[in-house]
């Protein structure tokens, strides 16, 4: 039975844990904290430590929360050590109501759902008709051990086999529904697979229970990677790629002397994998979105400084910014974040296979601290800053430090940030101040680059997003030729919720897609598709703005991507009108194209031809 996890803090809260453990081994106090010889290997000189609410011994790696201790200390059960700490506290151990028995065993039939698709899409991989996803993950340098090790499958092509296949062992489409596996019509009605012609890859929990699944296509298709949808099992925001094995390897004994394993973020589900082929077992992703709180919270039960990499582009630089934005708030004593830098256009994965294994090492050696790479990223591009800037830069920098709840640690980080500004922005004499130091690249100045093709297109792209957020009634209009777009990581993400949440049949408006948005981890993604500028009609309009002129909108700036090609389209979607072959979308979309086309024709065609 699970308990409710309420009670368990409480339980937690109310056990002091030095007094548990202080029963079974003589602690020694340690700075805030205490150090004992550890109680579960025989050692002369302590390396056990107890923490405000965990032990971790840096010998053997047992390591755990007041309950655990009792569990491996007096070889109980679960209950029964919760029963016991429970009665030492004088509290009362709830029982199951009924509704949550009900709870519980959905989720088992849940978990039996997702284990029979994974023991058939596993067996497809090596069907004959998982030949080219087989080659593909073999293409990308994976062993056929690492394949088996990660369960990577081959999803099949969609035409309802699962479900053939699966239905004598009592698999019905809403179980496949509930499990995040099928879409459905805006009904609720259950509409067809949603992994269809992709490498599959299972997502495990921290105690590696099958929750879901990523998807990638083979080459180049877009979206390039589905991730299943929330579920009562799955949720985007607390599980991170690869955490199980994070998990086990950073707890299991190491040979004395032998390395740390490290804690390593990085972005995607080929990073990990290829890392932890590569003898890193402590990467971990999140799934297609920034990292959450909840993540870190995850990551810091594991180790006390988890290294998060970060690719050295702008967008890197942001995303950087973003994660130590998360983790201000939550710093202690114990728990920081370390960054590392990607070479710029490159990823784990692909560093690997350019420049091996020691690279990667000597980057995760390299890892800085939170303290020094926050300066960085907050004067990112402050050359020469007169009085106002100055004014501003400092504010910047004391509101990060206000950030931190530890009020000491809050003072140190103000400090430190502040003895940094007035080390690197020394007044010059007669006024003015400079700024030590080679001149790099900045997020600034990479921002406001010169105009370019690029930056154009990429703009174009937001614009395009930023109207399906505030009216996502032009999804199914617009969809695929949406999907042909090859967005930038951000946005993509965006991309991939928005299918997602249309997949799980979300009321198609604005504020109904903001919250689930929000709630599915993609909150920053948003704001930052919706903040920019410059702002089109679509998003300035009155909501009552005719939904025909949202979609001439979307199209004008589709279009404006690769002029050519959209008239090319319209010609051939005009003839096949004619002959009576245009199919049903394409129909609905017509009328809209044209405006936008005519509209173009008029005025704005030589503005800039993609
Ligand atoms: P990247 O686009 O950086 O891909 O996405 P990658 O990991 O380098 O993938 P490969 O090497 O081309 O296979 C990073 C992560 O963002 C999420 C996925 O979790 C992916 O691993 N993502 C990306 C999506 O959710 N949807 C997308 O369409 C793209
Ligand atoms: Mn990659």
């Amino acid at each position: 039975m699970a308990l409710d996890p309420a009670f368990l803090e409480e339980l937690r809260a109310r056990t002091p844990i030095a007094a548990v453990i202080g029963r079974r081994t003589r602690l020694v106090r340690s700075g805030r904290n205490w150090k004992a010889c550890c109680p579960f290997h025989g050692e002369k000189t302590p390396s056990f430590y107890v923490y405000d609410d965990h032990y971790h011994c840096f010998g053997c790696g047992a390591h755990g929360d007041v309950i655990t201790f009792v569990m491996q200390s007096e070889g109980r059960g679960f209950p029964e050590a919760v029963a016991e700490l429970a009665a030492a506290a004088g509290m009362e151990v709830p029982r199951a109501s009924p509704q949550q028995r009900e709870n519980e065993q959905r989720a088992r039939d849940l978990a039996e759902v997702l284990n029979l698709v994974q023991a058939a899409w596993v067996r497809r991989l090596h069907a004959p008709e998982g030949r080219s996803g087989l080659a593909y993950l073999r293409g990308r340098g994976l062993s056929d051990e690492t394949i088996a090790g990660f369960g990577l499958g081959w999803s099949g092509d969609g035409r309802g086999a699962l479900l053939e296949e699966l239905r004598p062992k009592g698999v019905t489409s809403d179980l496949l529904v509930r499990a995040g596996l099928m879409r459905v019509d805006e009904d609720g009605r259950p509409k067809g697979e949603l992994f269809f012609n992709r490498v599959t890859f299972p997502i495990l929990d921290r105690r590696g229970a099958l929750v879901s699944f990523g998807g990638r296509i083979l080459g180049d298709g877009q979206p390039k990677y589905l991730n299943g949808p929330e579920t009562e099992l799955f949720s985007k925001r607390r599980v991170l790629f690869g955490m199980d094995r994070a998990r086990s390897a950073l707890r299991m004994a190491r040979p004395r002397g032998a390395p740390p394993v490290e804690l390593l973020v990085v972005e995607g589900y080929m990073d990990v994998i290829a890392l932890h082929q590569a003898g890193f077992p402590g990467a971990v992703a999140p799934l297609g979105t920034a990292l959450t709180a909840e993540q870190m919270e995850g990551l810091w039960r594991l180790a006390p400084a988890p290294i998060l990499c970060f690719d050295g582009d702008a967008a890197g630089q942001r995303a950087a910014v973003k994660a130590a934005e998360t983790a201000l708030p939550l710093l202690s004593m114990e728990r920081t974040v370390r960054f590392c830098t990607l070479p710029e256009g490159e990823d784990p994965d692909s560093l690997l296979r350019t420049r091996g294994a020691g690279a990667v090492a000597s980057l995760v050696e390299g890892a800085r601290p939170l303290s020094a790479v926050l300066f960085e990223l907050l004067t990112q591009g402050v050359r020469d800053p007169g009085p106002e800037q100055r004014a501003a830069l400092r504010r910047r920098l004391t509101d990060a430090a206000a950030m931190i709840a530890d009020k000491s640690l809050a003072s140190e980080y103000r400090s430190t940030l502040v003895d940094r500004f007035f080390e690197t922005y020394r007044r010059r004499p007669g006024g003015g101040a400079r700024r030590d130091g080679a001149a790099r690249p900045s997020v600034v100045s990479v921002v406001s680059a010169p105009f370019d093709a690029l930056a154009a297109t990429e703009e174009r792209m937001r614009i395009l997003t930023a109207i399906l957020l505030r009216h996502p009634g032009l999804l199914s209009e617009v969809e695929d030729a949406y999907c042909r777009l090859d967005l930038p990581p951000v946005l993509g993400r965006v991309r991939a919720g928005l299918m997602d949440a249309a997949s799980e049949g979300v009321p198609m408006d604005a504020d109904a897609l903001a919250a689930w948005m929000d709630e599915a981890g993609l909150a920053d993604e948003r704001a930052a598709v919706l903040s920019a500028r410059p702002l089109p009609m679509a998003l300035t309009a009155p909501d009552d703005l005719m939904a025909v002129d949202v979609a001439q909108e979307w199209w004008h700036f589709y279009a404006l991507m690769n002029v050519r090609q959209f008239g090319e389209d319209l010609r051939v979607d005009t003839e096949r009108m004619c002959a009576g072959t245009l199919d049903e979308r394409a129909w609905g979309s017509l009328r809209p194209r044209l405006l936008a086309w005519e509209a173009l024709r008029r005025g704005e065609l030589s503005a800039d031809d993609g």
